[in-house]
């Protein structure tokens, strides 16, 4: 395939972003965006003369469009996943891949059965840091794993009506950081998560939290912590550490240009503000990643099937912070939990 024609389904935040990483991806065309706005489609579709609508059965009936990028709101990735599987279009689908388990079995089926490509976008496995840790960890330059912490906190909450959909603090944005405890040391065997609202007491009354810990126990008996937060008086925070017996690697926040500047009241440099500017690169590495696997014929990654772990990680932990139980996470959603 010499060009790949990509539609948009979701011209939101994230959406937006993927759009303009997408313009300058050699040989990818953006043929159409689809909102339930149309308003929001016709915004987003104008700088690419892509076509504006807010039908998706369009959009998939379409054989011009040979993938599509699922960036709505998590409570319909299942099933727009399962319709553009069975339409045949390579999807690329944002994070997580649904929202309970048993819709995340449904995507695997519907995945398998078409034998499309589909990732899922956990871009930090993109980030050239994350990948970097990874590849050391691969290389045995850390000896046994011990243990890892991960720490995610941002700015300010997303606003109400998003968070109200999002699944929880541990499905939204825990879910980077336990894919990442997966990422580098494998599954987690158990885990205890406790948190409050401290930072928007707004949320109280939906049952949400904007700061949490989550304890892990993995299976290969190292043991770790992810820290999740909803506000910052000091900006985006995501660090990430692994110990190991022959050291420690850690991705500290990045700064954000290589300049620093030193005066009478200390030093200043700028970090970065948000998800977008800290991981720029991610995800325009995760996206190329995709188009190149599916123009190629490659296999694209991660797939449902390990989305879905990362799912169950974090679904256990929202369930543990919301009832205080200790979470054997293997048999998460198998046994009384299903
Ligand atoms: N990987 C990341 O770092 C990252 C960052 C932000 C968001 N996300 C994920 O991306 C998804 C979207 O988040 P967002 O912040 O962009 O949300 P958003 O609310 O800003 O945007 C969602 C868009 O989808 C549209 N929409 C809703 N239902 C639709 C439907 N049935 N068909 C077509 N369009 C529909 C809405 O009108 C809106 O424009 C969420 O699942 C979130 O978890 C991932």
């Amino acid at each position: 395939m010499r060009r790949l024609n990509i539609a948009l389904i979701g011209a939101g935040r994230i959406g937006r972003s993927h759009a303009n990483i997408l313009a300058t991806i050699p040989n990818v065309i953006v043929t159409a965006v689809c909102d339930s706005t149309l308003e929001a489609a016709a915004t987003l579709a104008r700088p690419f003369a892509a076509r504006a609508t807010v039908s998706v059965p369009e959009v998939l009936a379409d054989p011009a469009v040979h993938a599509v990028l699922i960036t709505t709101p998590t409570p319909m990735h299942a099933s727009l996943v399962e319709e553009a599987a069975r339409a045949g279009k390579a999807i690329f689908v944002e994070k997580p891949v649904a929202d309970s388990l048993q819709s995340a079995d449904r995507v695997v089926r519907a995945v398998q059965e078409a034998g499309v490509a589909c990732q899922v976008g956990f871009q930090r496995r993109y980030d050239p840091a994350y990948q970097e840790v990874k590849r050391k960890i691969d290389a045995g330059e850390l000896g046994r794993l011990e243990g890892f912490r991960g720490v995610g906190r941002d700015p300010a909450p997303p606003p109400l009506e998003f968070l109200k959909t999002s699944g929880g603090l541990m499905v939204d944005m825990g879910i980077h950081d336990l894919d990442s405890a997966r990422f580098f040391l494998g599954e987690v065997a158990e885990l205890y998560c406790t948190g409050g609202v401290l930072a928007a007491p707004e949320l109280e009354e939906y049952g949400l939290f904007d700061t949490a810990v989550a304890t892990l126990k993995f299976v290969s008996g190292a043991v770790g912590t992810v820290e999740v937060a909803l506000r910052t008086a000091y900006g985006y925070d995501i660090r990430a550490e692994v110990l190991g017996e022959k050291g420690r690697l850690h991705i500290e926040m990045d700064s954000r240009f290589h300049l620093r500047q030193y005066g009478a009241q200390g030093v200043r440099y700028d970090r970065p503000a948000n998800f977008e500017q800290r991981f720029q690169e991610a995800y325009a590495n995760e996206l190329r990643a995709f188009a190149e696997a599916v123009m190629n014929g490659h296999p694209v990654a991660p797939g449902p099937e390990d989305a879905r772990e990362s799912l169950r990680l974090a679904l256990a932990a929202q369930y543990s912070l919301e009832t205080g139980s200790i979470i054997k996470v293997q048999q998460f959603g198998k046994e009384v939990h299903a």
